[in-house]
């Protein structure tokens, strides 16, 4: 039987760069994973440009049941780390808006940097290789797989075993469930998962209207009782994406309202009642035409507006202009749902952080077992904060085993 210091399963962001940190720390180890390819989410990543770290990285971009769970691991491995490495491969990258690092040419770059490092550090990955069965056993565990080439059975002895299987989102770039079940094999609690990073789906009437503006993108805040982010909104042909929502579906559940202030840097009640003094004989839309986008304006009048769409501002109440101005800087929508782990960035929920240590990313249940990157209840942000979190939790992983 092969024996191994470390079985780490998956070979994506944070299971490669666990692996090759392991192996320059002297162990021998082997990185299994189901798909035909390594790295297949960083590939799609930051639009094939691989927003690969953020400048700024702190405790509280990240969204857990247990939000200090972070606090260690990005303590002991930072953007400027990362950043380092990245500068030591030649790789050119540029900064973007709220200080978010991308490649200048491809996401192909960090993949192939991670792999250099696995093969200059002798970590072995094996692709295409299914898990069958993982059994503990006196010496740590015996990990039983099906080659889905050839079918050939095989087993693996390992002291340690890295659990780097991610979340759900995107199951033909190989997301899969696993991660979860071996976590309750040994007896871990599930903290519930849902799609995060994820476009607003919206029905009826509302959802019509969204639809009919696909295309359009407009700065908002967008906020809830326990997040507010001032970003682009895109109507798209399914719902309401860009930035601020996908910030904000992080921080969202499943029957909530959500509030978007459409005019961000204008009182726009104040703004109407100006309006109906220089020039009362003004229709609404025209009052409006030049803060908002004829097209949404247009929308707008239909859905909130509509028994209004003729008056002349002066023959309408000082108190309707106000209703109406704060209708458009606080404007209450119920999403129906989310577009689900098909397209979500990342998974919300997963394995209980209150039964892993921060310092090590052992489980506090069954020795020598890990569990590393998304596959954790820990998602950031959007902007580079989820590969923070592969890099900084794979790498205390690797200095801990
Ligand atoms: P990751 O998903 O990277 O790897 C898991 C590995 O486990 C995969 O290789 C998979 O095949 C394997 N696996 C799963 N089940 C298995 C099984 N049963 N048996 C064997 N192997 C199995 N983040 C960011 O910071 N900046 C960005 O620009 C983006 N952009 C982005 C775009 C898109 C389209 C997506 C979907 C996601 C992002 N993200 C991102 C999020 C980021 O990609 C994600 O958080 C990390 O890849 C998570 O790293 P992990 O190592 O935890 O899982």
């Amino acid at each position: 039987m092969e024996q191994v210091d470390t079985l780490i399963i998956g070979a994506g962001a944070s299971g490669l760069f666990c692996a090759f940190h392991l192996a320059n720390f002297g162990k021998s180890v082997l990185v299994l994973d189901h798909a035909n390819k390594a790295g297949k989410k960083i590939l799609m990543s930051g639009g094939g440009r691989c927003n690969f770290i953020n400048r700024q990285v702190q405790t509280h971009h990240f969204v857990s049941q247990n939000p200090h769970f972070v606090k260690s691991a990005l303590s002991r491995y930072g953007s400027e780390d990362f950043i380092a490495l990245v500068e030591r491969h030649r790789i050119g990258y540029h900064e973007r808006e709220h200080g978010q690092l991308f490649c200048d040419d491809s996401a192909k770059d960090i993949v192939k940097m991670l792999l250099d490092e696995c093969q200059a550090a002798k970590a072995t990955i094996a692709l295409n290789t299914a898990i069958e069965q993982i059994i503990p056993s006196d010496s740590g565990f015996v990990i039983r797989t099906k080659h889905k080439k050839d079918n050939r059975s095989a087993s693996i002895a390992a002291k340690s075993l890295v659990i780097a299987t991610g979340g759900l989102s995107i199951p033909t770039l190989g997301a899969t469930g696993f991660g979860y079940q071996v976590a309750t094999q040994f007896g871990h609690t599930i903290i519930p998962t849902s799609a995060g990073l994820v476009p607003f789906t919206f029905t009826d009437k509302l959802g019509e209207m969204i639809k009919s503006l696909s295309g359009l993108s407009i700065d908002v805040i967008a906020y809830n009782n326990r997040a507010s982010f001032q970003l682009p909104m895109l109507f798209t042909h399914r719902g309401l994406s860009g930035p601020a929502m996908l910030q904000l579906s992080n921080h969202w559940q499943l029957g909530e309202i959500i509030t978007i202030n459409l005019l961000p840097t204008l009182d726009a009640g104040e703004y109407l009642l100006k309006q109906k003094t220089k020039q009362p004989k003004q229709l609404l839309r025209t009052a409006l035409a030049g803060i908002l986008p004829k097209k949404l304006i247009a929308a707008l009048e239909n859905h909130l507006w509509q028994q209004h769409k003729d008056t002349e501002l002066a023959n309408l109440k000082n108190d309707t202009l106000r209703q109406l101005g704060n209708t458009l800087n606080a404007w209450h929508i119920k999403p129906s749902g989310t577009e689900g782990y098909r397209v979500a960035e990342v998974t919300k929920g997963g394995v209980d952080t209150r039964q892993v240590s921060g310092k090590t990313m052992e489980s506090r249940l069954q020795p020598n077992l890990y569990f590393i990157g998304e596959v954790l209840d820990v998602t950031g942000w959007l902007g580079g904060y989820n590969f923070a979190w592969s890099w900084a939790s794979g790498y205390v992983c690797a200095e801990s085993i």
